[in-house]
């Protein structure tokens, strides 16, 4: 496969000021699964059977690939100032390291390298592709206001939170697997299956990610455990557990969202919120809906031409659902 992460580390930034670039610089060397360009790429690579690199596409599939990792970038420098989260990847988040000016400039000027990288897309392309770029970025940031206005709602269903992480998330990976396949040269349905693979593995991705911010290991998750039952996030699983519980199990963990999760409080609040998930088997059922979700990405693949890139898609349809980081 192609190495993502040496394309992204010949990326090349002005050495002044260093102020700007340096946490740019940081956060791109910092890893991550590169997901979504590798998605694109692999999208691309199943519509024209696996010919992507001896076909000699990749330099038209690759800057729409990493315009969409630089962007994602973008969304955690300021995702983390939005939910206070002080380590991603392993290592201080850039608010943290630096100050909160530092991750909102150095995030606005990151959502502008992503611009400046679609322009090495071939000129037929790119208005069709700029156009989708904008509604996911658009999404993206609907999501991301109703996840921010969700934290202070009282009444929230699984359904407004579905439609919220197919925007925060979901269609970031939807529009990965359209943009590599439109490139490609894929027809109107096979772009419609790509995006569809997308939008369901997003889903699943997103109640995994709320299920690791809980259960995860932070040495292989790279983050801080609890930091969604700090914030009162409305997660997959706070969600459920309000839900299903009864009343006296759901005065208690009402309670517990009314404490502040203050230095000396933050631990309590975590394994009491944690052991009420754990009596209400939220973990379970958050599993459950991921496998639904997984199943219809994986009947979408039966839609793509059969070969190598269309049994990656497979893989990490089924990989995304254990995933540990
Ligand atoms: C984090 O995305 C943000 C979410 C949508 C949950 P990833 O889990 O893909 O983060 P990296 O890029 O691998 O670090
Ligand atoms: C991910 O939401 C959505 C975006 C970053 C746009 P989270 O807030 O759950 O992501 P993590 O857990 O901080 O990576
Ligand atoms: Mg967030
Ligand atoms: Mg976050
Ligand atoms: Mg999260």
């Amino acid at each position: 496969m192609i190495d993502i992460n040496k394309a992204i580390a010949q990326l090349s930034w002005p050495q002044e000021p260093r102020g700007l670039y340096e946490p740019i610089e940081y956060t791109l060397a910092s890893g991550g699964k590169r997901l979504r360009p590798m998605l694109t790429l692999i999208a691309a690579d199943t519509i024209i059977n696996g010919g992507l690199i001896n076909g000699g596409l990749l330099d038209d599939v690759m800057p729409a690939a990493l315009a969409l990792e630089v962007f994602h970038n973008f969304t955690l420098l300021h995702d983390d100032v939005m939910d206070k989260a002080e380590i991603r990847r392993g290592r201080p988040t850039v608010h943290v390291k630096w100050n909160d000016n530092t991750a909102i400039l150095s995030g606005d000027q990151m959502l502008i390298e992503a611009y400046k990288l679609l322009e090495g897309i071939p000129a037929a392309k790119l208005p069709q592709v700029l156009q989708w770029f904008n509604q996911m970025a658009t999404g993206v940031c609907e999501g991301q206001q109703y996840d921010m206005d969700f934290e202070q709602a009282a009444q929230v269903s699984i359904d407004d939170y579905m439609a919220m992480i197919e925007k925060k998330t979901s269609i970031l990976l939807a529009y990965a697997m359209k943009i590599g396949g439109y490139i490609a040269g894929a027809t109107n349905e096979q772009q419609e299956a790509l995006y569809q693979y997308g939008l369901h593995i997003g889903l699943a991705f997103q109640i995994q990610d709320d299920i690791l911010d809980v259960y995860g290991d932070p040495k292989t998750f790279g983050k801080a455990i609890g930091g969604d039952i700090c914030c009162n996030k409305k997660t997959f699983l706070l969600l459920t557990a309000l839900e299903n519980a009864d009343d006296a199990t759901k005065a208690e963990l009402l309670q517990w969202l009314l404490q502040p999760a203050s230095a000396e409080h933050y631990e309590q609040k975590i394994a009491a919120v944690t052991d009420i998930y754990n009596r209400l088997n939220v973990r379970e059922t958050g599993e459950a809906v991921m496998e639904e979700h997984t199943s219809i990405a994986l009947a979408q693949l039966d839609r793509l031409p059969q070969n190598d890139a269309t049994n990656q898609l497979r893989n990490i349809a089924e990989q995304l659902t254990i995933r540990k980081s």
